[in-house]
């Protein structure tokens, strides 16, 4: 990729590429979880209010900062934000831009290494006959590299490292590699939703059995879609909606930046990157609510699905759950299922590969060879422990650091400096240089005081995070004037390390696990 004057083939290559990037398996696998845990209807709207008052924001902030800085030869955040003010402070900044997609990128290609081999599995019908324990089980054992997969030991460890090979092959073929990739990986994606869509919701409770009388999966749509108003007052909920939408439209995070870097000079952003961000809104709100959560309800009873929701039910329950189906079916539902998810992997596993490539560039001149290779060698140090110590909680630690809390840093900071520093009436006329639509100017004003002021209090946020995430609660305590006590999930208690301490205290006897954990992720 890196080589100065390259730039995107095409209109709709660089936004299928753009909507690649930002579609990803948070879309099918994070989304329904954060919403059926923050309440369903509840959750939606501080989502929709979260999605413009900063994910649109901040979409023409990253797309303006990458072109002004690729308009200079620069391709990575560095360079980038070194461009647009002369304090080097903004060049130290802009290393959370490579960062964060080296860490969340180790685990997300080990997920994505897992679609792979679901695929395989749901053809050669490895889960038919298996009762809803045993599917569930076939997982663990996988994850905690027990299983012999397809006869071979240590075998996740082994696709991981063939996906991470596949990503540094197509990002070794440049831009255009990716483009190709996403013309063919979206429109497979979509397809593979709707089908899947469609199922979900007709199912009702056709499938309702002795065993869960009550299953329908018109439950689990009406969950999702009837909005409450009671929570709006919560902090959780919107702390949730915001980091959702930061994970799901990939900013905060310095990919998008970089595939905007080989935008041409008066190349459109305003209708570009809003097309692209409504994209990753329909498959996430329409697609992304349409498969897991109804078909679950369907089978297994709404009650069920607020119980069990989770990250492990697209690999532990739907393949269970397409065996109902029929022996065919299960195949057809299977393949479109993790290929999705595969697709859905790629083209955000190879969008945060460019910003390490695009610095290597930067930095040492090194070709699109060189960069891609050394990208799959760091990626891969920084993988192979999620993949061995899976069970260490080494995984979730890398998602919390990488994609949760410094995603909320950097687009803190990179958007205190293109709206205040850079300063909004010249950031302005960046979005609108050669925009094909009219922004309503009230986006102007929401940049320079809306988006700034939200992401600060997310920030606080997390930072303060008080215990069992019950602000009301903490709220009126202080109001008592007893102390503010903090989350074991909060900022200030996992700098601390105070949240494996308080695990600690709860399990005493598990010395052995907490060495380990400490030892291979504090
Ligand atoms: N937006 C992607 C998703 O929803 C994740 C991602 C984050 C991709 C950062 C690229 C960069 O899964
Ligand atoms: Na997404």
């Amino acid at each position: 990729m890196p080589n100065k004057n390259e730039s995107w083939g095409s209109r709709t290559g660089l936004i299928l590429a753009m909507a690649g990037n930002a579609v990803g398996l948070g879309n099918f696998l994070r989304f329904p979880v954060q919403a059926v845990q923050n309440g369903g209807g509840a959750f939606m709207i501080p989502y929709l209010v979260c999605f413009i008052l900063m994910g649109i924001p901040l979409l023409f902030t990253e797309w303006s900062i990458g072109r002004f800085g690729g308009k200079l030869g620069n391709h990575s955040t560095p360079y980038i934000l070194d461009s647009m003010n002369s304090k080097p402070i903004w060049k130290y900044i802009g290393v959370f831009g490579i960062f964060t997609n080296i860490a969340v990128v180790a685990y997300y290609t080990y997920i994505e290494s897992w679609t792979l081999i679901y695929v395989l599995h749901s053809i050669v019908g490895t889960f038919s006959g298996m009762d809803k324990e045993a599917v569930s089980t076939f997982f663990n054992h996988y994850v905690s590299l027990q299983g012999s997969d397809f006869g071979i030991p240590l075998f996740p460890l082994f696709s991981y490292v063939f996906v991470l090979g596949i990503n540094v092959y197509i990002l070794s073929t440049g831009l255009g590699g990716i483009e190709k990739v996403a013309k063919i990986g979206m429109p497979l994606l979509i397809l593979f939703g709707v089908i899947l869509a469609i199922r979900g919701w007709t199912m009702g409770s056709d499938f309702a059995s002795a065993e869960f009388p009550e299953a329908n999966a018109w439950d689990g749509i009406n969950f999702l879609w009837t909005p409450q108003y009671s929570s709006l007052a919560d902090p959780k909920v919107w702390l949730a909606a915001a980091g959702q939408i930061f994970f799901t439209l990939s900013v905060g995070m310095g990919s998008i930046q970089c595939y905007a870097s080989y935008l041409k000079e008066n190349e459109d952003i305003a209708l570009n990157s809003v097309t692209a961000g409504f994209t990753n809104e329909f498959v996430e709100v329409l697609l992304g609510s349409a498969i897991v959560i109804p078909i679950a309800a369907g089978f297994l009873g709404m009650d069920w699905v607020l119980e069990n929701a989770g990250f492990g039910m697209a690999f532990q329950t739907m393949p269970y759950l397409f065996q109902q189906w029929g022996p065919i079916f299960a195949v057809i539902a299977g393949v479109c299922w993790f290929g999705l998810l595969f697709f859905a992997g790629i083209t955000s596993s190879l969008a945060m590969g460019t910003p390490w490539m695009g610095f290597m560039n930067d930095e040492f001149g090194w070709g699109k060879v060189k960069g891609a290779i050394s990208f799959g060698l760091v990626a891969l140090l920084m993988g192979i422990p999620t993949v061995l110590f899976y069970s260490y909680g080494y995984f979730d630690e890398y998602d919390y650091w990488g994609g949760t809390v410094s995603l909320v840093i950097f687009a803190l900071l990179e958007t205190i400096l293109f709206s205040w520093v850079f300063g909004m009436n010249k950031g302005w006329q960046e979005i609108n240089r050669g925009a094909d639509i009219k922004i309503p100017l009230i986006f102007k004003w929401i940049m320079t005081y809306v988006t700034p002021v939200l992401l600060l209090l997310v920030f606080i946020g997390a930072l303060i995070t008080p215990e069992n995430n019950d602000w009301a609660g903490a709220i009126s305590n202080l109001l008592q004037g007893n102390a503010w006590t903090l989350d074991s999930g909060s900022l200030i208690s996992k700098l601390t390390f105070q949240d494996i301490y308080l695990e600690m205290e709860a399990n005493p006897l598990d010395t052995e696990f907490y060495k380990k954990k400490i030892f291979y992720s504090g």
